[in-house]
């Protein structure tokens, strides 16, 4: 467990947590209670009589029809840099959902994609079963010219994303940002942007198989190091489905985005001084995290995963695939800085984003790194936390010990979770009202983000639904609490891997 005086240490004084304009943490400020009442200290937490029942069997606020279309389309990545993908309603990233904590969200998908079905996946939402989506678990597809209805309350609030979750589609652009905004925020601020990364892959994905004969062939040819041998050229590029020891098998992706834009025509935001600025960090990418520091300026964190913490200063965060920070930034040092989110595996240019004060003196950006990705303080699980009611610190009534391995030069389209590929692999089974421990092992050379559908769980003391096992004997657990019945997947929120077999489905019995 934590070590809750190096926490406190670590963690924002009071003052400070004032200075950031976070209110008390009581009553409404708590916000969704996820797990009954008693705080993971033993205190009781007070509850106001306006707080929100648990997981709602309804939502009380109003209905927000919301339509996506899965479409072909053409997306300007730079000037001139245009490239045909799938979109949702022609965007890229999708159209931001936004609605308020207890609206009622439905959503109607079509699917006008060519000769294919869909679903759409809303990430991190623990909604009812059936609106899931995924395919063979909780639906089937929408068949081409198709549509279906997504019908749930849009609770708890927090920073979500949705995406396809049909083969490789989420890395043909099938993916954006959804919004569910807090009653009480608790911390100030005076505007908020949101950021997607994306690993951009333009044409069609490649299948493993394909993917994996070329990584074999560059094992032979360079010891699989991407990027540093022209012989290896892609048409395209040469990125093109090599095999990196520590990147496995890269899809010849052209460029890491933030909002749909390459790092040399970065997006711009507007910043004045003295005001405070959240930004919500997204990342749905498919096969890449990033270590995040903006240059000049702290990143205060006060949401993992959607949930309220309570804040943190910090240089640097790791974000990976299906995880999402939100940061509070204040305007203090005038000028033009790079957000600068670099690939943690692999070589790829970093992916950029430029904070421009209006009262600038300079026009363009200092060069270099940010001083937070060559040091600093970074952010790890253990910092986190929640100031939401946890699941008691009790021995779980089921314990399931996973070790992640896979990705073996002779067969890097394989990966398993506890020795099993899905879809082939038996389901992991629960009893509603059990707490749950998954104690994870990462035998393998990459990092693996570990998503679990349908329920947030607690690692350490926050609440998260992705987390990441590091590469090389990394260990992490998570305990949450059996809540919502029904099918529920269980991967790696790389796209890759989980495409390779590195899935299992949590079923209640
Ligand atoms: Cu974004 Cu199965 O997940
Ligand atoms: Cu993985």
């Amino acid at each position: 467990m934590v070590d809750r005086n190096a926490l406190n240490s670590q963690r924002l004084g009071r003052r400070e947590l004032l200075r950031y304009g976070v209110r008390t943490l009581s009553a409404t400020a708590l916000g969704v209670p996820l797990f009954g009442a008693t705080a993971c200290d033993g205190t009781e937490r007070r509850t106001g009589p306006e707080r929100q029942p648990d997981r709602p069997a309804g939502a009380t606020g109003p209905v927000r029809d919301v339509r996506l279309v899965a479409e072909l389309g053409e997306v300007e990545v730079g000037p001139g840099t245009i490239y045909g993908t799938w979109l949702y309603n022609g965007r890229f990233p999708g159209p931001e959902i936004r609605v308020r904590e207890g609206e009622r969200l439905r959503i109607r998908v079509d699917n006008r994609l060519p000769d294919t079905g869909t679903t759409v996946h809303w990430h991190g939402i623990p909604l009812p079963n059936a609106m899931d989506g995924v395919p063979g678990l909780t639906q089937d597809p929408i068949p081409p010219g198709g549509s279906m209805v997504y019908d749930y309350p849009a609770t708890p609030a927090g920073s979500y994303m949705y995406h396809s979750h049909l083969g490789l589609q989420l890395d043909r652009g099938l993916v954006g940002p959804l919004i569910i905004e807090e009653r009480t925020p608790h911390v100030a601020y005076d505007r908020e942007h949101v950021l997607v990364f994306d690993d951009f892959l333009p044409d069609a994905p490649r299948p493993l198989e394909e993917l994996a004969a070329v990584a074999g062939r560059s094992e032979r040819g360079m010891m699989g190091r991407r990027g540093g041998n022209g012989g290896m050229m892609d048409r395209r590029d040469r990125r093109g489905g090599m095999m990196d020891g520590m990147a496995g098998i890269v899809p010849p992706y052209v460029g890491l985005l933030i909002n749909g834009r390459l790092p040399s025509d970065p997006s711009e935001f507007a910043l004045r001084r003295g005001e405070r600025v959240r930004l919500r960090l997204i990342n749905p990418s498919s096969a890449t995290t990033y270590r995040i520091a903006l240059a000049g300026h702290r990143m205060t964190v006060s949401h993992a995963d959607g949930r309220p913490v309570e804040p943190v200063a910090v240089d640097s965060l790791l974000l990976g695939m299906g995880e999402r920070y939100d940061i509070i930034v204040e305007a203090d040092n005038p000028g033009v800085w790079p957000l600068v989110a670099a690939p943690v595996e692999g070589d790829a240019p970093p992916a950029r984003a430029l904070f421009r004060y209006a009262d600038a003196a300079a026009t363009a950006p200092r060069d270099g790194l940010p001083e937070g990705l060559r040091g600093g303080r970074r952010l790890g699980y253990a910092d986190l936390q929640s100031i939401e009611t946890l699941p008691g610190e009790r021995s779980p009534d089921r314990r399931f010990d996973l070790r992640l391995s896979g990705g073996m030069m002779m067969r890097p389209d394989v990966w398993t979770i506890g020795g099993e590929t899905w879809p082939d692999a038996p389901p992991l089974e629960i009893r509603e009202g059990e707490l749950v421990r998954v104690a994870m092992s990462n035998m393998s050379m990459m990092l693996h983000p570990m998503h679990l559908h349908g329920h947030f769980f607690r690692v350490g003391q926050a609440l998260k639904d992705t987390v990441i096992v590091e590469a090389h004997m990394g260990r992490i657990a998570f305990d949450f609490v059996a809540d919502n019945p029904g099918r529920w997947l269980f991967h790696c929120h790389n796209l890759y891997h989980m495409e390779a077999g590195m899935a299992r489905e949590f079923r209640y019995v």
